[in-house]
């Protein structure tokens, strides 16, 4: 590993210190991201995932790191360079790819980006390795194989590390929580659409501070 990739395999390691979950967050009202984000922080959970699936996706993690400094932002949905280089102008912290290519591998070690890659096979991982990335998101993790496939993982990946998300929820979290190779996990549960709707804040602090809970 060189220099460059020991310190941003350090800075993407060191997003899972905040707390067990991190919310991947979907906007569609630019409105909601500062009380949305607010209500998180409130909750303890600093590390959000904003993903670029929305028209303001980028001017809501604008007005996030704006307003909530005590927000760490990152941008989840990267599938391109350029989403990529964008992110990284904005300010984002960290950025979360649904999947991997040696292209936003590269581009993102180049430019000082810490990129938690997807991958759903042991061939993805072993690609994501080749270029020096040794903590992956597991996506989608529930309809790949979920927990049992991280603990088939372990042996041939021993020094992997997993992120995993995609149909996790409260109840299921803790199975993903206990595993040894399971750095934290990622879900939208902390931000229901209808709690987003209703703007209703204090239950997404709720949901957030539950979270605290989850690994035993
Ligand atoms: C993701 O982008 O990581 C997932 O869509 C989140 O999955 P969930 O909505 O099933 O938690």
């Amino acid at each position: 590993m060189t220099d460059t990739t020991a310190d941003l395999h350090a800075r993407t390691l060191a997003l899972a210190s905040h707390g067990p979950v991190i919310p991947v967050i979907v906007l569609d009202r630019l409105s909601d991201a500062v009380p949305l984000a607010r209500a998180l922080v409130a909750g303890g959970v600093r590390v959000l995932e904003v993903t670029l699936r929305t028209p303001v996706a980028m001017d809501a993690m604008r007005a996030i790191m704006a307003e909530v400094p005590e927000a760490i932002v990152g941008a989840g949905t990267v599938r391109s360079v350029e989403d990529a280089r964008a992110v990284q102008a904005l300010g984002c912290q960290f950025a979360v790819s649904p999947g991997y290519t040696s292209e936003i591998g590269r581009v993102c070690r180049d430019i000082g980006l810490p990129l938690l890659p997807g991958v759903s096979t042991a061939s993805e991982v072993m690609m994501a390795n080749a270029d020096g990335y040794r903590f992956l998101k597991l996506f989608p993790a529930s309809a790949v194989g979920g927990a049992n496939l991280l603990k088939a993982f372990a042996s041939p990946f021993h020094d992997v590390v997993f992120c995993p998300t995609g149909g996790i929820s409260y109840e299921t979290a803790p199975q993903y929580l206990s595993l040894p190779n399971v750095k934290v996990c990622g879900g939208s549960w902390l931000t229901p659409a209808d709690a987003l709707e209703a703007g209703d804040w204090a239950r997404i602090t709720e949901l957030a501070r539950q979270t605290h809970s989850l690994r035993g």
